[in-house]
């Protein structure tokens, strides 16, 4: 081979990596060993399945948890998790996007587990600069621990809306221009644990978690973010990530179908609701409560 074609080769093949380094990119938005970090549980914590799966799990001595390399500031989110069979009384897992320090924002799911065959809570709080103490509790419609389910967040300047297999259960709408806060200038991380919380978990802490089940595990899977990446060198961010340029979830609201279906599950399935609890707020109910 002359020395000219040698390097018209070479080039080539630069391309083609190149090319491929670029689809490699656009098709990683579900691996978990790129987009995500085990932070805690030493080895409890597992990535399997080239990157498609991550189990946590829980033992008497440590829980186990993850967060996104990424930090965003609004995304929406899908994650597919299956959560702890059988007994899971006292086990919580959490999936949940959190900026850092005391006036932090965070938008949660948490699992509350319990005895076999009695329900988990779905449990959801909303917390802006700092102040959370927005929880509303609901029953699933099916059981989260045989198979995989959708649970998503969608956060845009306009509102939080948080979906179970695209189904909304809950909408937490700017009301700014009503002086109350929302979250919308701090970049969040996604973040995803098992741990214990036998004192409060289950029927309010009277069930105990039974260590002769350990290690309890959850299960993670088909992450998708369509997201504006923060980045951490400047104060821009970008919003084309997740190998789509479709922006319409930035602007997206809930329509009268997705209405419809919140007010069913919230007849339903909803059995805590910080806005109608008025012995826990004698001075009167938060004032997004009455908007
Ligand atoms: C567990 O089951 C009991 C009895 O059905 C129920 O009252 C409770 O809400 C369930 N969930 C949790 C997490 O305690």
């Amino acid at each position: 081979m002359t020395n000219s074609n040698h390097n018209h080769v070479m080039i080539k093949s630069s391309v083609l990596l190149l090319l491929l380094s670029f689809l490699v990119a656009a098709a990683s938005s579900g691996n978990f060993n790129q987009d995500f970090q085990i932070t805690w549980g030493d080895g409890r914590a597992t990535v399997l399945d080239g990157g498609r799966l991550l189990t946590l799990s829980l033992d008497k001595s440590s829980g186990s948890g993850f967060r996104s390399v990424n930090q965003y500031l609004f995304a929406k989110i899908d994650m597919q998790l299956k959560l702890v069979p059988g007994n899971s009384a006292g086990t919580v897992t959490t999936y949940y996007l959190s900026s850092e320090g005391p006036t932090h924002d965070e938008i949660d799911f948490e699992f509350l587990g319990n005895l076999s065959g009695d329900p988990y809570i779905l449990h959801t709080n909303i917390y802006a600069q700092g102040k959370g103490n927005r929880e509303q509790q609901f029953y699933l419609w099916f059981d989260p621990t045989k198979d995989f389910h959708t649970y998503s967040i969608l956060w845009n300047p306009q509102t939080i809306i948080f979906s179970v297999d695209g189904t909304p259960i809950r909408e937490f709408k700017n009301m700014e221009s009503r002086g109350i806060p929302f979250p919308k200038s701090q970049a969040m991380r996604l973040y995803g644990s098992l741990w214990d919380a036998e004192d409060w978990a289950t029927r309010g802490g009277l069930v105990k978690t039974d260590w002769t089940k350990a290690p309890f595990t959850a299960s993670f899977r088909n992450f998708n973010a369509q997201a504006c990446v923060s980045s951490a060198s400047s104060s821009s961010s970008s919003c084309n990530s997740g190998g789509s340029s479709d922006q319409s979830w930035l602007k997206q609201s809930l329509d009268s179908t997705g209405q419809a279906r919140i007010k069913w599950v919230q007849k339903n399935y909803m059995i805590y609701n910080y806005c109608t609890d008025t012995k826990r707020f004698p001075q009167g109910l938060p004032p997004e409560c009455s908007l």
